[in-house]
């Protein structure tokens, strides 16, 4: 019910139908659509150094506060430092009962994510570009991510032997997830849940968003 009262709803707002929207296929647009956060990987694809050292190539060519390019990246492949990665991060805070990643698909690829000067806002804006870059790049080829921000920084920093304190974590893999995308107005809930085995991102439409004079 809900679902077909808010497509409708969305239609109504943008006057253009998701499946026009669908039909203009431009790549940016498949890509954004594509790109949702995944807990739960096919293990029997094994993401290698040098595909992680393709997608976090992307960071040679965005912008940077400054140009101060101070973002360096840690490559995680599957392994002993992997389960050590693993072991320090939360997945899907928001279904606790679901105790996720599902044992058999959990992510075994990372990048971990380092900064040569504190954390400040500057820096943060960075991270939040570079992430988004990475994503989009694994989306491209094919894979897709996680980003994490829930984990034991010291213990990934001891466990990797880091030079620098980690401030975020992207995990990298072959999805094994459904995730649909559900339009939702301004003060409806914007938890994610999971029904039939999808799960449903509700994201507020572009009405919504924008500010009103
Ligand atoms: C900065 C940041 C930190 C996040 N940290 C976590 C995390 O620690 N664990 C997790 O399961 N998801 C994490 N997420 C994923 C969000 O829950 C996810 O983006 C949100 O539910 C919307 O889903 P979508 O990315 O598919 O649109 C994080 C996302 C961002 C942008």
């Amino acid at each position: 019910m809900a679902d077909n009262y808010l497509e409708k709803r969305y239609d109504e707002l943008f006057n253009t139908p998701r499946t026009k929207v669908k039909h203009v296929g431009h790549p940016i647009e498949e890509l954004l659509r594509r790109n949702r956060s995944f807990r739960g990987y096919n293990k029997a694809f094994v993401v290698s150094e040098d595909l992680l050292q393709r997608i976090v190539s992307v960071c040679t060519r965005i912008p940077s506060a400054r140009n101060q390019q101070v973002l360096r990246y840690r490559l995680v492949t599957k392994g002993a430092e992997s389960e050590a990665v693993l072991n320090n991060i939360h997945l899907g805070a928001a279904l606790p009962e679901l105790h996720l990643p599902l044992q058999g698909s959990e992510p075994e690829a990372f990048i971990v994510i380092c900064s040569t000067v504190a954390e400040n806002r500057m820096v943060d804006i960075d991270l939040g570009i570079a992430v988004q870059s990475i994503l989009l790049r694994a989306v491209e080829m094919g894979l897709g991510g996680l980003v994490i921000g829930a984990f034991d920084a010291d213990a990934v920093e001891e466990a990797l032997l880091l030079p620098l304190h980690p401030i975020l974590i992207v995990a990298i893999g072959k999805p094994a997830e459904q995730i649909e995308l559900v339009p939702i107005l301004e003060g409806d809930s914007q938890k994610y849940y999971r029904k039939n085995g999808v799960h449903y991102v509700p994201k507020l439409v572009v009405d919504d968003l924008i500010l009103k004079h």
